[in-house]
């Protein structure tokens, strides 16, 4: 990708925005939290240029945004819960976690192959504009690199992703500049991360108690804990060579059951994953041995998540 086009809130810009978003582009747009890197959310390539353009090291799950109740109903088990805080909250900056529906679509590197989903309809204007226009589920981190603080004016989202990124929506300063409040909502309520909504408000709208959990704890569960995928069979990694039994998936120029990327593009690499080790799982093998995948770019965060399902199985794993 070489140039980001800045584009305006006008309508033909906006529906400019949308055609890439179409076209399995990046786009960046203003949220009332902060800036989101924007792909389609059923993509799995989109997706996996969002954590190549942010460099980011592992492939944390992603919230949905939506463009109404109902569309985020097609994606996960709604709930009286769910009803109750969308229509007190909602448009706004609280992002509710729901057990994944098996036809919601999404692309398994959005979710980290969990079994929720982390959904959110935006209030600011030009973010509600854009999701009506493009018609479809919209996957959006911060839109910063890896490491970086969070953007609230186009200006931060060019200064980091400039060349990386199709487009950015320069649509004024974000008005809240932290990220969204996130309720986990598939057991008893839960403040996953603390946001502008606090749980005393969310309690009661909820009519129930909402337990907390340290920021920090919130922030590195998914993915690194209980819930993260990992595949029935064992794994090992850095095949160069291939033992029986064992399901075979390769990368780059080898012979091999299914391959990341015939070619060695780690873009693609990322795509196939998590869709490459479950359809290898599902074959029933004991077993499933990964060529070598090199240790940059997006291939840091492919191997970070090889080397989660190859890990030890502990009983909370
Ligand atoms: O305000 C916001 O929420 C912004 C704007 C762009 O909407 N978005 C944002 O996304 O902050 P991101 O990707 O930085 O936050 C995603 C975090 C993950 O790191 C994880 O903590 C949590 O959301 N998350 C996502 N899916 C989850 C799930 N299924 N279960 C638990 N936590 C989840
Ligand atoms: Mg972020």
């Amino acid at each position: 990708m070489s140039q980001t086009e800045e584009l305006s809130t006008s309508p033909e810009d906006i529906d400019r925005a949308a055609a890439h978003l179409r076209a399995g582009r990046l786009v960046a747009f203003p949220t009332e939290t902060v800036y989101g890197l924007g792909a389609d959310a059923r993509d799995d390539r989109a997706v996996a240029g969002i954590f190549e353009a942010k460099a980011r090291p592992a492939f944390n799950p992603l919230i949905v945004h939506v463009a109404d109740r109902a569309a985020a109903a097609a994606l996960v088990e709604w709930s009286d819960a769910a009803e109750a805080l969308a229509g007190a909250f909602w448009p706004g900056p609280l992002t509710l976690v729901l057990p994944l529906r098996r036809d919601a679509g999404i692309s398994k590197l959005a979710t980290a192959g969990l079994d929720t989903l982390a959904v959110r309809m935006p209030a600011h204007p030009v973010a509600r504009t854009l999701l009506a226009a493009f018609g479809g589920p919209v996957a959006a981190p911060s839109a910063n690199r890896s490491g970086r603080i969070s953007p609230t004016r186009a200006a931060h989202v060019m200064r980091d992703l400039e060349g990386r990124i199709a487009a950015v929506v320069a649509g004024g300063p974000s008005e809240v500049g932290l990220e969204s409040t996130i309720l986990g909502l598939s057991g008893p309520p839960t403040l996953l991360r603390p946001g502008g909504i606090s749980a005393g408000e969310i309690s009661a709208a909820l009519g129930q108690p909402v337990a907390e959990r340290a920021a920090n704890a919130a922030i590195s569960a998914p993915g690194q804990t209980a819930s993260h995928y990992a595949p029935v069979a064992r794994v090992r990694l850095d095949a160069t060579e291939w033992r029986k039994d064992e399901a075979r998936l390769g990368f780059g120029r080898v012979a091999c059951d299914l391959n990341l990327s015939a070619s060695g593009d780690l873009r693609e690499a990322a795509a196939n994953l998590f869709a490459h080790l479950h359809a290898l799982d599902e074959s029933g093998a004991p077993a499933i041995a990964v060529s070598p995948v090199p240790r940059r770019g997006l291939g840091l965060a492919i191997n970070d998540r090889l080397a989660r399902a190859a890990a030890p199985r502990g009983p909370d794993t």
